[in-house]
């Protein structure tokens, strides 16, 4: 089978193909579990550190048709839809966030729509679809009131999901994810990079800054989970989806706070001591207008793995990343 990942440069990207290499194989249309023959890795940057026969780079503009008409045949049977300008970014170029996020989304389901062989589409959503006055605990049917453009455009993304595979155009599924934590690499414009800054470079030796308060609740997955949830969604039965394609999927509840205390606690005073508090007031704005805590049952009935404590994500990170052991 062949299968397209766009963003496939990128953080959950390269690391979604690397496990499909890994498991080789995948849910094909009839749920049968299928031999994957290619990936291919859309991406303006080009994938690197691949040396597999399956993969093939791609480099180029998911907005341009051309491209998609090129990467997205009818023989491209899943498509993980990630590529995306990320929420800080979308906030501060409106035009960018709307033409990668918004336009171009609509135009690969376009594009599966004319290919007529209904592709199973992942689309990774988020936390960032929900805002303002919130219910202690979102359920999947909780209204989306985002409070960001990227969050807009997300929560549009859910609903075109929703449509084209109420159509037959797809079979789609839309998943909220977490914010991914501990993301290794330099921190990006994600208005939560510090989410994943805070606890990776203090681990690295260096000097952290947490723009937000410790009180702030967050809602995180772990790397390796974030992957085993877009496998796992995209092999699910579209037709246990039922009357909406979108999921809350499993994630930990925790306050910002709480994960400092869980760095103290695997790694020593020293190290949360390189972590300077100066709060900012635009990270806040966003940040702050995201719950923290999510009902996920009908993601556990579907399946959805549950996430561990934090303190296991940290030991995690240090085993994957940094080979065991911590910068003093
Ligand atoms: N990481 C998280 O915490 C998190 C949480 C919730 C949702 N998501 C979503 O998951 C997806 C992947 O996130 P990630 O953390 O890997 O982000 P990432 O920024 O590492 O990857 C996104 C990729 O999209 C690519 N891209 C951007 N514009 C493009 C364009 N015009 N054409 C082609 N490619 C383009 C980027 O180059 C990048 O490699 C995104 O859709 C993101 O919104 C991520």
């Amino acid at each position: 089978m062949e299968i397209l990942i766009t963003g496939g440069a990128g953080f959950l990207g390269a690391r979604l193909a690397r496990q499909l290499l890994r498991r080789n194989t995948l849910s094909g249309p009839d749920g049968a579990q299928q031999t994957i023959s290619r990936i291919r890795l859309l991406d303006v940057v080009p994938a690197s550190g691949f040396n597999d026969p399956r993969i093939e780079v791609v480099t180029g503009d998911i907005a341009d048709p051309a491209l998609i008409a090129r990467c997205l045949t009818p023989a491209t049977q899943s498509v993980f839809h990630l590529a995306a300008v990320v929420s800080g970014q979308a906030e501060a170029d409106f035009d960018l966030g709307m033409r990668i996020n918004l336009d171009a989304t609509r135009h690969l389901l376009e594009r599966c729509r004319a290919n007529g062989n209904r592709p199973r589409v992942v689309l990774t959503s988020s936390v960032a679809v929900f805002g303002g006055e919130m219910p202690p605990r979102v359920l999947d049917s909780t209204s989306v009131t985002p409070q960001s453009s990227y969050g807009t455009q997300k929560a549009i993304g859910e609903l075109l999901v929703n449509d084209f595979s109420r159509k037959g155009f797809i079979d789609g599924r839309a998943l909220r994810m977490p914010t991914v934590s501990v993301r290794p690499g330099a921190p990006n414009k994600a208005a939560s990079s510090f989410a994943s800054g805070i606890i990776r470079e203090p681990l690295n030796g260096l000097q952290a800054i947490c723009p937000v308060a410790p009180e702030t609740p967050m809602w995180l997955v772990s790397p390796r989970m974030a992957i085993s949830h877009l496998i796992h969604g995209h092999d699910i039965d579209g037709a246990g989806l039922a009357f909406t394609r979108t999921l809350n999927v499993p994630g930990l509840s925790i306050t910002v706070k709480d994960m400092v205390d869980a760095l103290e606690n695997v790694a020593g005073r020293k190290t949360v001591d390189r972590i300077q508090w100066q709060p900012d007031p635009a990270i806040m704005r966003i940040v702050n207008s995201w719950p923290g805590d999510f009902l996920t049952a009908r993601a556990e009935q579907l399946g959805f793995q549950s996430e561990l404590g934090f303190a296991d994500i940290i030991r995690a990170y240090i085993d994957d990343e940094l080979g065991g052991a911590i910068k003093a």
